[in-house]
């Protein structure tokens, strides 16, 4: 089995925020879990680095756009680690094999007849990269997400067929209920295409900083029909002398939020399409991370540093803040005071105590060492079932619900303890039921961890590291792992106060 996941790629005309952080992890969370039942994954992320945007930004600062790109994308590129983001490579569009690849799939594009020259003129943000219809312009003419002023542009171009691909983008959405999730964005994609297609630009002629279009030298390929194609580009030469296209593509999902929608639910198939390739599994589109009612984004300067978030609280903290509080697919506002509130009341005192708690009675009633014992049978029942309503609710990238599914368990391990009391039990000289009790509690504990796993991989291999089990592949969380008789290490706080 394998899975392939994707992020959009990330513009370099301005820095990382919080919104791309977003995403990488989300991506993560479903490559980690995906790796955890045994398949091979493949998770890209990268920046795409051509276009007006970049160019733009570039000359504002007195350097060319390539300086600017290999500055920024450096910084994209760190992030990943930063977030424990285990992407398997990182793609630039400026990399000479993507060029060379976008060549040769948009010239076979047009060999199939899919491209035209014309006149275009319409309304044009220099922000977005792309023209905007009528009725998605605001009031005065601006950007409905910029808010600045569009210009009415007029270009000789070279243009996309999109309109040949009306019917078969309808029986498509028609084939495939899920191609495009949530149902709500499929929707939007749908009446789109039903609205009536018309063809796009697929090369702009007065600007330079772009993939050359091989058939005619004064133009370059319109940057989104060159961003879309790193999709499939990066697998023929991510691993050198390798080429993982026919190992991975189709991809399995791409993740996007709502302000690409349109590029990827209508010209992208289309574009596959055209070039006589399959077509990605799904898209599922998540929503907006808001500031104060607003797009956190760096051109309206409302945005939270992941950096300083995770140097102050660590990585796992902000995944987990990001994955839980905001409902993954819909619009939600984030604070730091709702993060405070996340980090205190869950993670440190709900599952970093759990933790501390389970590990510091085995080591004072058992001097560390795990009881033997069968897992209680209502805790049994209550974590029978986690795992594949997990792995479910991941398949359909419900990742909030996921993680509620897991908590809802850590929350029932700490009620076990306080209707169980241990300290009494020892207190008692109950030895036989203490042994039952903490050997269940170091099962549950273990289950739970296993499949927060993907969300919380660091505070969870600490967790590991001190229980002494390397084995944390689904299976584990189904009890194929037994650590009766195992030695426990001790444990420092996973989620210490922070001041
Ligand atoms: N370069 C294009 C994508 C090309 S993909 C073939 C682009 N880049 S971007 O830098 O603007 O990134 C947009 C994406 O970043 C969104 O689709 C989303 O994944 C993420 N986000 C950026 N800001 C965000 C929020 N405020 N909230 C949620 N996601 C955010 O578009």
């Amino acid at each position: 089995m394998s899975y392939y996941v994707t992020t959009p790629i990330y513009y370099v005309n301005a820095a990382p925020h919080l919104g791309h952080a977003y995403t990488t992890i989300a991506a993560d969370v479903i490559a980690r879990h995906h790796r955890q039942r045994g398949e091979q994954v493949f998770f890209l992320t990268g920046t795409d680095e051509h276009g007006e945007p970049v160019a733009d930004a570039a000359h504002a600062l007195g350097i060319e756009p390539q300086e600017l790109a290999d500055r920024n994308s450096e910084r994209f590129r760190a992030l990943a680690p930063r977030i424990d983001a285990t992407n398997d490579f990182f793609i630039r569009t400026t990399d000479p094999q993507h060029v060379a690849r976008v060549q040769e799939v948009l010239s076979r594009v047009r060999e199939n007849g899919y491209v035209h020259k014309g006149i275009y003129e319409g309304w044009y943000c220099p922000r977005c990269a792309d023209f905007k219809a009528e009725n998605e312009i605001d009031e005065g003419k601006l950007c409905p997400i910029h808010h600045i002023e569009l210009t009415r542009e007029q270009e000789e171009n070279y243009f996309f067929a999109l309109s040949a691909f009306q019917e078969r983008l309808e029986e498509l959405y028609a084939q495939r209920e899920d191609f495009v999730a949530p149902l709500t964005r499929r929707n939007e994609a749908l009446s789109f295409i039903r609205s009536g297609l018309r063809d796009v630009p697929l090369t702009r002629k007065r600007l330079s900083w772009g993939v050359p279009v091989p058939w005619d030298a004064e133009h370059v390929f319109y940057v989104w029909f060159d961003a879309l194609l790193n999709y499939v580009s990066a697998l023929s030469y991510a691993r050198p002398g390798e080429d993982l296209t026919s190992r991975f593509w189709p991809a399995d999902c791409h993740l996007i939020a709502k302000d690409i929608l349109r590029f990827h639910a209508i010209y992208w198939p289309a574009l596959l399409m055209a070039a006589e390739m399959e077509l990605p599994k799904r898209l599922f589109v998540h929503g907006y991370l808001l500031m104060e009612g607003e797009k956190m984004s760096k051109s309206l300067g409302n945005v939270l540093d992941p950096f300083a978030v995770i140097d102050r609280f660590g990585s796992d903290a902000l995944r987990f803040y990001l994955m839980r509080d905001v409902s993954f697919g819909q619009d939600g506002s984030v604070s730091t005071t709702a993060f405070e509130q996340r980090y205190e009341s869950e993670l440190a005192n709900e599952y970093g105590n759990l933790a501390s708690r389970v590990v510091a009675m085995v080591g004072r009633y058992r001097d560390g060492v795990v009881p033997r014992a069968q897992l209680d049978s209502e805790l049994q029942a209550e974590l029978n079932g986690m795992t594949d309503e997990v792995a479910l609710l991941i398949d359909r990238v419900e990742l909030t619900q996921a993680l509620e599914a897991i908590w809802s368990r850590v929350r029932r391990l700490n009620r076990y303890v306080e209707e169980r009391a241990p300290w009494q039990l020892a207190k008692q000289g109950a030895d036989a039921e203490l042994d039952a009790v903490l050997g269940s509690l170091v099962a549950g504990l273990f289950r739970v961890s296993v499949m927060l796993h993907a969300y919380l991989p660091s505070a969870t291999g600490r967790l590991f590291t001190a229980l002494g089990v390397s084995e944390v592949s689904i299976g584990a969380a189904r009890g194929e792992v037994d650590l009766g008789g195992q030695r426990i290490a001790p444990l420092e706080p996973l989620f210490p106060k922070v001041q």
